[in-house]
């Protein structure tokens, strides 16, 4: 077993890791304040090439292995989680379904600017009375000559109000369940499909999300990506390679969280000396930095599992629900070590905090991982390998 980076991945990694340090740090408390989406980031991340990062360079993306791409996310995430999940949601979400399920013309009209980061895509799977359920979905979509009508609403749609096009997943047939699901991609402006209410959230705060209103909106056949029954298999293959994304992000929460927890430690003095000389203080930082690294092993091997396996269920159910459980409990003990100071608005620990606790539900809660492990382990792969692909 090799642990190395190549040295393509490390110069990803360092880039990634500068970008986020000398041009985002310094821009990530007041996006999260102003609950902004941060536009100015975004376009410098195109320009570097990482809103489609492991799409074909033919595509308009990087090229890049996928493990590339979950290293980017996590040190994008270290300084901003919310430009993390920005990022994730357009490669993981939108351009690999692409690049995978799409027709050649739909490619080239969708995947090409997205993977580019021109255009910002989503993912809409969610609705009001559907999340865990994800199957029990009640937006239609009907089929009109060459056009298919869509009628509902999506909600929690991360980059909702910013995006271009939404892979919108609606039942054709709701008899057949998971089975009668499809998925159309809703270009923004086209009639009667509006953003509703942009949610407050207590953490990735820049990360808009909101609610996505579909009344009878017309899209033409060759919007539909896959066949007609295909969009479930199509969302949970996609969400198998999100959940990693999501891993992701939580080590980056995690990992800044230690980072800074060390740093202060060292600096702070009470009772004659710096806190990190106690014991009570050094357990909390053996702890982060074990489950981190725990973190990371899992969450690489998930990444490299997506570029060797056609399905990778298991490895990122369990990337995903071991990270974000530690992001969240590095950001308690990161508050903790800090004191009072941690728990006031202009620490980064802050924060951290707010934003680790979303890693636990979106993109599949911590529940729902542990069904995925536990059906692998007792039904064996929740598909066969060709069904997953
Ligand atoms: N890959 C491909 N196909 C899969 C699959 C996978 N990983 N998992 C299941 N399937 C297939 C099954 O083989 C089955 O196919 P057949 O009909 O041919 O047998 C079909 O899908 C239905 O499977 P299940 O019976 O297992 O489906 P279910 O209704 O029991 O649901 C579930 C399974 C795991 C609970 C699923 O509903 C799920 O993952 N729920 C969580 C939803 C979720 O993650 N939502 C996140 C929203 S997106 C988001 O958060 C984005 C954002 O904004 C950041």
């Amino acid at each position: 077993m090799d642990f190395q980076l190549s040295e393509d991945q490390k110069l990803i990694r360092d880039t990634a890791r500068e970008f986020a340090e000398n041009e985002l740090a310094p821009l990530a408390a007041t996006f999260d304040h102003e609950q902004r989406f941060p536009s100015e980031v975004i376009g410098r991340l195109a320009e570097l090439g990482f809103m489609g990062m492991a799409v074909p360079e033919e595509h308009g993306g990087a090229g890049t292995d996928n493990l590339s791409y979950i290293i980017a996310v996590e040190e994008i995430s270290r300084v901003c989680a919310s430009t993390g999940v920005i990022v994730s949601v357009n490669n993981s979400l939108v351009c690999n379904p692409l690049t995978k399920f799409a027709s050649d013309e739909q490619k080239e009209k969708f995947l090409v600017p997205l993977a580019r980061g021109e255009k910002l895509g989503c993912f809409a799977l969610t609705e009001p009375g559907s999340g865990s359920d994800a199957a029990s979905l009640t937006t239609t979509a009907k089929k009109d000559g060459d056009h298919y009508i869509l009628n509902g609403a999506k909600c929690f749609a991360t980059n909702g109000p910013n995006a271009d096009a939404v892979l919108i997943f609606a039942t054709t047939d709701r008899e057949k369940r998971s089975r009668g699901i499809g998925c159309f991609i809703v270009e923004k402006g086209t009639p009667g499909f509006s953003v509703g209410t942009i949610e407050k959230k207590m953490g990735i705060r820049a990360a808009l999300s909101s609610e996505l209103i579909l009344d009878n909106v017309k899209i033409p056949a060759s919007n539909r990506v896959g066949e007609e029954g295909q969009g479930f298999k199509i969302a949970m293959n996609t969400l198998d390679g999100g959940r990693t994304g999501i891993a992701a992000q939580a080590l980056g929460i995690a990992q800044a969280c230690l980072d800074a927890s060390v740093r202060y430690a060292k600096e702070r003095v009470q009772f004659g000396k710096p806190i990190a000389d106690f014991q009570a203080i050094q357990w909390m930082l053996a702890d982060m930095k074990t489950h981190i690294d725990a973190s990371r092993l899992l969450t690489y091997r998930a990444a490299a599992a997506k570029e060797s396996q056609s399905y990778f269920g298991l490895e990122t159910a369990e990337a995903k629900l071991f990270a974000a459980e530690t992001a969240v409990m590095c950001g308690i003990k990161a508050v903790q070590i800090h004191g009072g100071a941690g728990y006031m608005r202009d620490h980064p620990v802050e924060r951290h905090m707010r934003d680790s606790k979303i890693t636990e539900l979106y993109e599949g809660t911590s529940e729902i991982q542990r069904l995925v492990i536990a059906s692998n382990l007792i039904k064996g792969p929740r598909v066969s390998k060709a069904s997953a692909k």
